[in-house]
């Protein structure tokens, strides 16, 4: 089993290079920011409850979060690994995710950190803004989520560092040139696994 996190601000590229990898290494994708606008899709009571924050550009309840994600990582048997996207976000959320795979025996393998810059990735999303319907894709509420990912979310750098787990990827490069630089380091990953 392989598990990986991608990590990184928003607009780094991690939906995009999620969707590379999974169909290449066959991985489940599990993105908290998909599975929380599923539920705002669907109109249901959760959906509401998450829209009032992500309109706004702050972090969903853990609660949510994990209660959500829960269900839909239990729903896959035999999965050959996930990739966590956009998940964890928090040092507790990194912690939870510890413990669920830990308990499992399959912890997580890698953790590839994005590194892009904040105007980059700013100006990815503004680019997405044109199409993409979502409501935290304008300018305020880009600024305010990546002042969220510099308070709550970069911690985990750190976090994941002292596990010795963490690769940066240089992000600023073509979508197909990251994905180039991913692929190498998951193949790395997969011979010693
Ligand atoms: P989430 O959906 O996770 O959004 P995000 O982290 O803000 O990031 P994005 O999805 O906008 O960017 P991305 O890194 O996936 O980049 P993408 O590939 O799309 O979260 C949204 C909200 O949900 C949060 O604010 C929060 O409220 C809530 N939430 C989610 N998870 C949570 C959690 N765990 N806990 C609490 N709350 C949570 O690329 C962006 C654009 O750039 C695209 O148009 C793409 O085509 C383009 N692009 C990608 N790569 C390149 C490249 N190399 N060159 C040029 N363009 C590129
Ligand atoms: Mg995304």
């Amino acid at each position: 089993m392989l598990n990986i996190v991608l990590f990184g601000a928003p607009g780094t590229g991690k939906g995009t290079q999620s969707e590379n990898i999974i169909s290449k290494y066959q991985l489940v994708h599990l993105s908290t920011g998909d599975i929380m606008r599923d539920e705002i899709k669907r109109g249901t009571q959760i959906g509401a409850l998450a829209k009032s924050y992500i309109d706004k550009g702050l972090l969903v309840p853990d609660s949510v979060i994990f209660k959500q994600l829960y269900f839909r990582a239990t729903s896959f048997n035999n999965a050959p690994g996930f990739i966590f996207d956009g998940f964890p976000r928090t040092i507790n959320q990194a912690v939870v995710l510890d413990k669920f795979l830990d308990k499992k025996g399959f912890p997580v393998d890698v953790v590839l950190y994005l590194d892009v810059t904040e105007k980059e990735s700013f100006n990815r999303i503004m680019y997405r803004s044109q199409h993409s319907n979502r409501a935290d894709d304008n300018e305020d509420i880009i600024w305010k989520r990546i002042a969220v990912y510099h308070e709550q979310t970069k911690p985990l750098l750190n976090y994941y560092q002292q596990q010795n787990k963490m690769i940066t990827i240089n992000g600023m490069g073509t979508i197909e040139e990251v994905f180039s630089l991913i692929s190498t380091e998951i193949d790395k990953i997969i011979v010693k696994i």
